[in-house]
């Protein structure tokens, strides 16, 4: 398997570690428990950094490629990339709504919830489509060279998170899921 599919998989994994903690808050903010906005937008923060700006503009050059090389037309591709759209605008929603909350605005819980619960499915759904149709799609018909041109047009970046480096402001968020693994 070429490094950035290997990578695409480990991100996926690490933001199905990230859609677990909302899940998780989003259950206590439904049933009027106390919750935990503070770690929950942590997670929004990265998530419209890092998986919205490298994983997702990754995998667009991954299937700009296939759709390059195939004669075929493979729809799950425009769907996958009509979503990184999507999951984009509802995870900048979900991320202003837990900005307001943490400056102390007014946020009604049920919205709060509503947008949280929907951004978790959509991301769900999107990743299981990817593993089950587009990424064995792509490792079918992809070769070295075309790897080799998708890495070209990233820059290295580190997940800040998950990578060997902790950014400052994820330190609470990355002790949190070293605790939680433990
Ligand atoms: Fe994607
Ligand atoms: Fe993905």
């Amino acid at each position: 398997m070429s490094d950035i599919m290997q990578q695409l998989h480990l991100d996926h994994r690490n933001v199905a570690t990230m859609l677990n903690i909302l899940e998780k808050h989003l259950k206590a903010v439904r049933e009027l428990e106390v919750a935990d906005i503070e770690l929950m937008h942590d997670v929004m923060v990265y998530m419209t950094s890092y998986p919205d700006r490298v994983h997702h503009p990754m995998e667009d050059f991954v299937f700009q490629r296939v759709k390059e090389k195939c004669s075929t037309n493979h729809e799950v591709l425009g769907v996958v990339e009509r979503e990184h759209q999507e999951l984009s605008s509802k995870g900048k929603r979900f991320r202003e709504m837990l900005d307001h909350v943490v400056d102390g605005s007014m946020v009604l819980r049920e919205e709060l919830e509503s947008a949280g619960s929907d951004y978790v499915a959509s991301l769900r759904r999107h990743m299981a489509i990817e593993d089950s149709k587009a990424f064995p799609l792509a490792e079918r018909v992809l070769e070295a060279d075309d790897w080799a041109w998708v890495a070209s047009q990233m820059q290295a970046t580190q997940d800040p998170v998950f990578g060997a480096v902790v950014a400052e402001q994820f330190a609470t968020l990355r002790r949190y899921i070293t605790e939680q693994s433990e």
